[in-house]
This record gives structure tokens, sequence and C-alpha cells, in this order.
């Protein structure tokens, strides 16, 4: 999730100010160990519904899986509904500085993770590329992300757009793009035929083999649906808002029903559900990090968490997520527990377009 320009600025001070109250405390704990599965949860996990992307009305079909059914690895996949691979864990690079974001990203590489997330809104697809570039791994192996962002919605501006993030990136092509905020019926009555403009050009980059597959960000069902009305390609990834806290099941359930993929963005609640008592005591319990426990439990929802730290040793502890499960009972303890570390980002209140304004173009 985020804004380009002012809202770096905005964040900063966000961070700024969140440090001082103690909003945003982190914590790391070394020296993590394995813990001893007293129930092996793994069986029950829902795989999600799936498969291939398909025009509308056409038959969904047999449900792809994740390589074994669970992931094991930083390696293991889920299959998208048009039949390509996206890895379970990805490194997110929002709200991280230009230059910053090489370095994280290198890191990231080095510790095996296969997934980058970028977007044009965050100012780091020079960093992500040129770390694809520089990583010495071959570039099939690594699955980069980007979004378009709002000040390019139409068909038109979609193409150019796309064009520009593949020249920063300094990449052939993209193997997921995303709109990253939906225009809503609060920014504009003629929200629905704005996004439809925006998804004919993700239609036409995904034929022309510039992006592997294409998703949305930020959207809700009422959101896809419209999509859907004119759509000839569905969405193959939602990213969205997901922590213990906020984890919007309703909306990752939809999704999930309807063969999307859903991404976490800020799964560790932007560091304030790290300070969080439950979020602690399972931390005890497990012997791992509250962060290990936040990812680990986006991924036994099978949700893709996308994981962000600028420090070398938390990119890698937050990878070690592989060798553990949280119980049933765990899993429901977190998914109730008291709301924590909403960003208050809702997509029916429009932030992005309250912030900067997005563009209006349909055609
Ligand atoms: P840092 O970059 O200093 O490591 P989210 O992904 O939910 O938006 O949260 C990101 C925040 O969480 C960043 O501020 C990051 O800070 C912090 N963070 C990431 N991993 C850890 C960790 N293992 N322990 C403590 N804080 C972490």
């Amino acid at each position: 999730m985020l804004f380009p320009g002012q809202y770096a600025t905005m964040m900063t001070w966000k961070r700024v100010l969140g440090s001082f109250f103690g909003v945003c405390r982190r914590k790391s704990r070394p020296g993590v160990r394995k813990f001893d599965l007293k129930a092996d949860s793994r069986q029950e996990r829902i795989s999600p519904p799936c498969p291939i992307l398909m025009p509308k009305g056409e038959n969904r079909g047999e449900c792809p899986r994740s390589d074994s059914d669970m992931f094991q690895s930083l390696q293991d996949s889920l299959v998208l509904n048009n039949g390509v691979r996206i890895p379970c864990l990805g490194y997110g690079t929002w709200q991280t500085p230009e230059g910053v974001a090489k370095e994280g990203t290198l890191a990231a590489l080095r510790a095996g993770y296969r997934l980058i997330d970028s977007a044009s809104g965050y100012g780091t697809e020079a960093d992500v590329g040129s770390a694809v570039r520089e990583s010495g791994i071959p570039r099939e192996e690594i699955f980069v992300t980007t979004k378009h962002w709002i000040d390019s919605r139409g068909y038109t501006k979609t193409i150019e757009a796309a064009e520009t993030s593949l020249k920063t990136l300094g990449l052939d092509y993209i193997d997921l793009y995303l709109i990253h905020w939906p225009c809503v019926s609060r920014t504009a009555e003629k929200w629905k035929e704005i996004n439809a403009g925006t998804w004919r050009g993700f239609e036409k980059l995904y034929r022309d083999g510039k992006i592997r597959a294409i998703g949305v960000s930020n959207f809700l069902p009422e959101h896809i649906k419209a999509l859907e009305e004119t759509a000839e390609i569905l969405p193959s990834v939602n990213q969205i808002e997901f922590h213990p806290g906020y984890d919007q099941p309703a909306l990752v359930q939809w999704c999930q029903n309807h063969g999307i993929v859903v991404e976490a963005w800020s799964p560790l609640g932007c560091g304030a559900v790290l300070s969080n008592p439950i979020l602690s005591g399972l931390s005890k319990k497990y012997g791992r990090t509250e962060a290990q426990i936040c990812l680990r439990y986006a991924l036994q929802k099978n949700v893709i968490p996308l994981s962000k730290s600028t420090h070398a040793d938390r990119i890698v502890s937050n990878a070690q997520i592989f060798d553990f499960d949280i119980t049933e009972d765990d899993m429901l303890t977190i998914a109730t527990m008291p709301p924590v570390g909403y960003s208050t980002y809702h997509p029916a209140e429009a932030p992005a377009d309250s912030l900067f304004g997005g563009s209006l173009d349909i055609d």
C-alpha cells in the first residue's frame, strides 16, 4: 500500500510520531528455536479454490494447489488462476527509502526470498530492478510485482504507466502488475467505467506478454464484481491489508472462493502488532518472534505475506517460518483478538484519492 511524494513525507512523520508514542515499537528476538509440533493443523488448511484464468463465464476447471498442499520452504508456491506460480512469501518495499530498497532486496534475495513487491507509488522500482539484475539469480527465478498508480487511470495512461515501470525496473517483463487502488463511488460517479478502462489496459499488456499475471490491490468484492462485468480476464491476486488484529476474514474468504490469491500488505500491522500481549504470549509459547507468528498466521490462512524490514537479520528471521505450525486453537485466538494495527486506509473511503486525487480518465 502506499502513495508517492507527499505521502512518503507524511509517512516519515507518521513513523517519527509512531516511534515517539511507541506505536511502532519494534522488537527482535534472537535465537529462534524449533517448535515441537503437538498438533499438525496443516491437513486442515484450505487450499484456495481456484483456476485458470478464464474468460468470463468459462468453467474454472480443476483447482491447482500449492506444491505439496502445504508450505515447507521459501521456494514453495501457489498457482494463480492463469497457471503462473507465485512464491508463498514475499519481500515488500513500501516505505523503504531509495537506496535502502536495493540493499534490502539484495539481502532478501540472498536469504532466499523469490517474490519482491514494489510499486510505482513507492519509488522503489529502480532499486528493485537493479537488485534483481545484480543478484546473479536468473531472472525467471524471481517473481517481481509492481503496481499501477492512481494518476494513470484509463486505458491509454495505463499502457504508458506500465512502459514507464518496465523502463524504471530495467526489466523485460513484470511478473505481476496490480491496480494499486480502485476508483470508488465516493470519488467518481463513473468509477466502474474508470476501473474498466484501466483493466482493459492490463488485459492488453498481459496479452502482449509484458506481464505474466494481472491483479488488483485494496479491492472490495463490489469493485471486483464490477470489473467482472466487462473483464475478459479475471484478476489473479488481490493485495490487501492483512495482519493479526485486522485480517478481513470476509474479504479473504470471498477472494479465495473466487480463485483470487490474497497477498498481505503490512503483515505486522506496520509494527504496531508486535507489542500486542496476545502475540507476545504466543511468541513465548512457540519460541518465535512476534513477527514470525504474524507471518506464519498469514501463511496458514493461505495468504501470501509481504514481509518488509530494512534490517538484514530481520529479513532472514522473518523467513524462518517454515518449521513450525500454529495450532488450530491458537489460530482461532489470533483470529478473534481485539482490533490492532489497522492503518485506517479503507478502500471505500478512497484514501489515496482523498490525499492525491487520482486521474478520472475512462478511455
Ligand atoms: P525495520 O525496517 O526497522 O525492521 P509491516 O510489514 O506490517 O508494514 O511492518 C513493517 C515494520 O515492521 C517496519 O517498521 C519494520 O522495521 C518492522 N519489522 C519488520 N520485521 C521485524 C522484526 N522481525 N522485528 C521487529 N520489527 C520488524
